[in-house]
Order: structure tokens, then sequence, then C-alpha cells
């Protein structure tokens, strides 16, 4: 008896809350709202999730996959490890939803009262940023056939700008998102002095899973130079259906005076050459900031091999920080981690990245684990690229622009 009252009693336990009343969240109340926080910015039809979670009847037969997903930290889709960095882009769960998430699917996933559901959250539809002032778009759509492996593509699009543009916002928008992985659009100028490493391209803006558009302040930046052609570098993903895309950039100018110019940078190593085979090959990259600068944001780049991430500060008094680390590094996850409060780089600092990379026939995703890998631009080569936008005063021979 006693021992049938204490196992009861046990088993009640994990069905309280701390505070005494019974834990029974029901999807309207309790689960919607983080399903619209968290996850619906991708699931919801048109976007780049399989499936749609904005309703009960649509999230209901998925709930033990959700639970699974959430377990495993899958899903929200957020590979950095918290310990470092704040971000104002974070999708994780606060640990207080996984539970009430999880406690939810183990009561049978309840669907409450109507009457206690948030307002639908309203998406945008068209553009995220307001109206551009100019749009640029690839000349002709791309044939993405049914199935296999596409090469990246470069698409040239001149901006046919007669005077240098100040970008505050830039927004890239494929046509298909069915079949475009990501797309990366940069700048070429012919007379480059944007970036202080000797790189002829810029970046500008791109499109990604959990990639937003980018939105600086009013009085920060991009500066685009008279004459600068655009590089859209297109990832196509077959998905077993012919289809066409089309990808644009929407740009919006600065209209207040432009007081902090965004510059991207990129700490990079000088090349790059992972053995065959090799299960756990480090490569470092480095690039040093020659101004005094914010750190604004931070985009780590490697393809099917990479296997982790890290960015450091290293600053001039010899102190060192880690900005970002990603201890499971993933291909499909690629976005920019913008700072919650940018950080103050004094002249002379050193961005390094550290990444690992596994050639090796254990990496699910190698597309070929007997092959020496060099630098290039193709899923089958490899690159490391650590990309940070910084703001700097504005130079004064921009200050006229
Ligand atoms: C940044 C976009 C994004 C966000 C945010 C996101 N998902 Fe996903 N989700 C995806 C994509 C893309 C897939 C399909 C590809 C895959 O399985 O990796 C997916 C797949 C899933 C799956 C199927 C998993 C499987 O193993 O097949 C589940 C379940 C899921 N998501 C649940 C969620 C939940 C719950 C949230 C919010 C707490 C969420 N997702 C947030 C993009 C996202």
């Amino acid at each position: 008896m006693i021992l049938r009252f204490l196992v009861a009693t046990l088993l009640a336990v994990p069905a309280l809350a701390a505070d005494g009343p019974p834990l029974q969240p029901t999807f309207h109340k309790d689960i919607e709202p983080i399903l619209q926080s968290r996850c619906q910015g991708c699931h919801r039809p048109g976007e780049v999730a399989p499936m749609s979670l904005l309703t009960y009847e649509a999230t209901r037969p998925w709930a033990k996959a959700i639970r699974a997903a959430v377990l495993t930290g899958k899903m929200p889709p957020w590979t950095p490890d918290p310990q470092y960095g704040k971000f104002s882009n974070d999708l994780s769960l606060a640990p207080a939803d996984k539970e009430k998430l999880i406690a939810w699917i183990d009561a049978g996933a309840p669907e409450g009262k109507a009457s206690d559901a948030p307002r639908a959250k309203v998406f945008a539809e068209g553009w995220q940023i307001p109206q551009p002032d100019v749009v640029f778009e690839m000349p002709e759509p791309f044939e993405v056939p049914a199935t296999g492996a596409i090469d990246y593509q470069y698409i040239r699009v001149p901006t046919h700008f007669t005077e240098d543009k100040w970008v505050q916002m830039a927004e890239v928008r494929p046509s298909n998102r069915a079949v475009v992985h990501h797309a990366i659009v940069v700048v070429e100028s012919a007379e480059f002095k944007g970036a202080q490493n000797d790189k002829s391209e810029e970046y500008l803006g791109g499109y990604g899973p959990g990639m937003l558009a980018q939105i600086w302040k009013p009085g920060q930046a991009r500066l685009v130079r008279a004459g600068s052609t655009l590089t859209f570098q297109m990832h196509y993903a077959t998905n077993g259906k012919p289809a066409q895309d089309r990808t644009k950039i929407g740009l919006v100018f600065a209209t207040a005076p432009v007081t902090e110019k965004i510059i991207a940078m990129q700490s990079m190593p000088p090349g790059l050459l992972i053995p065959p085979g090799a299960a756990n090959f480090r490569v470092n990259g480095i690039a040093t900031v020659r101004q005094d600068a914010k750190l604004m944001a931070l985009r780590p780049h490697a393809h099917l091999r990479g296997k982790s991430f890290q960015m450091r500060a290293v600053y001039p008094n010899g102190e060192s920080e880690i900005l970002l680390d990603i201890p499971k590094f993933d291909f499909n996850w690629q976005p920019y981690y913008y700072l919650e409060t940018p950080k103050v780089l004094p002249r002379g600092t050193r961005i390094e990245s550290t990444a690992y990379y596994d050639n090796s026939a254990n990496n699910p995703f190698n597309p070929d684990p007997a092959a020496l890998v060099l630098w290039g631009p193709q899923t089958w080569d490899e690159m490391m690229i650590g990309w940070f936008d910084i703001a700097v005063d504005v130079p004064a021979e921009d200050a006229t622009r």
C-alpha cells in the first residue's frame, strides 16, 4: 500500500510545476506563441522548411518529429555555442520553452481553447525591406534540372551607377525558394578601396536558410562605387522537378547623412590544401583591422567538409576573446550572426579564425574522401572564410559622397 502510494506520488511530481499548479500546456495557449517566434519564419508555405507549423491541424501530425528535433537540438537550427557571444538573430529555444514543447507533446499534444490563441503572426509578403530604390535581377531565369548536382553559378550584373551610392538596406530574394540553396551577392569595383585587404570583391547581401535582409540603422551604410558590377553567386539544389529561378537583390539608399561606413572583411588563410582522408584537418585564417572600428556581425563559411569553426579577436594589448564558436559546423546553416552589442575593435586588432575539416569516409557529406581538396568555389572544393562586418567613421575621402 505504502509503496503504491509512493510510486503514485513520484509519478505525479513531474506533472507539477515548481510553484504548484499542474503543468498542462495546450497548443493555443502555450505552444502557438513559441512556434510564432521560433519556427514559423521558416515553417510556412513558400518558405524553406518542408512543412507548415501555422495551425494546430498542420502541427499535430508532426508532434513526435518535433519532440525529436527539439531534443537533439536539430531544430530550430542554431549552431553556435551559447557561451560565446550574444546575437540579435538568435533562433535558439529558451530552456523553459523547450520544456513546454516536450511537456505538451508528452501530454498528447492537446489543442486547448481556440480563444486562448495569440493573434496570428503577420508575415510580410514580398520585400521585408521598405520599397527598394533599385532592384537588380539576374538577366534571365536559370533552368534547374530535376536531378543531379549543379555547379555554383556566377552571374554578373552591372549596376550602371554613375555615382557612388550609400546602401543602408539590402535584401536578396530568389523567385523560387524551393531550388535556391543559398545566394550571395558581392560587389566588384574597378577601383576598390573599401576593405583594407586588397580584395576586389565585397559582400553586399545574401539569401539562405535563416538569413534575414540586411538593415543597418540610420547613419550606417555600405558604399557601392560608381561603375560597380554585382556578382550573384548562386547555389542551386535540385528537388526532383525541373524548375526555374531568377533571383534579385533590392537596395535601399541611405537618406540620413552617413556617419559610419559598413565594411565587409574576410579572415582567411593564404591557401588551403586538405590531404585525402584527413579526419581533423586544421586551417587558420586571419585579418587585421587597420583602423578603430566596431564589430557588427560575423559569418563563418565552409563547404561540405567543414567540421567546426571558431572566430576570435586578438587585441593590440595581447588579450584575446572568442567571438563565435560553432563546435559542429553545418553546411546547411550559414547565417550572418549579428552582435547584440557591437564590439569595439581598436586599430591593429586581428580577427583570427580556426576551422577543422573532415575529409574522411566517416563524414557522410564528403563528396570524395580520396580527393586532395583545394580552395575553390564548388561544393566539392573547400573554402574557409570568416566574413565579418565592421563599422568605421566615414573616411574623409568618402565624406562628400
Ligand atoms: C531557419 C529555418 C527554420 C527554423 C527557424 C525552424 N526550422 Fe524546422 N526545418 C527547417 C528545414 C529547412 C527543415 C528540413 C530540412 C532538415 O530536416 O534539415 C526543417 C525540418 C524540421 C522538422 C523535420 C525534422 C526531421 O528530422 O525530419 C521538424 C520536426 C522541424 N523542422 C521542427 C521545427 C520546430 C519545432 C521549429 C521551431 C522550434 C523549427 N523547426 C524551426 C527549417 C527551419
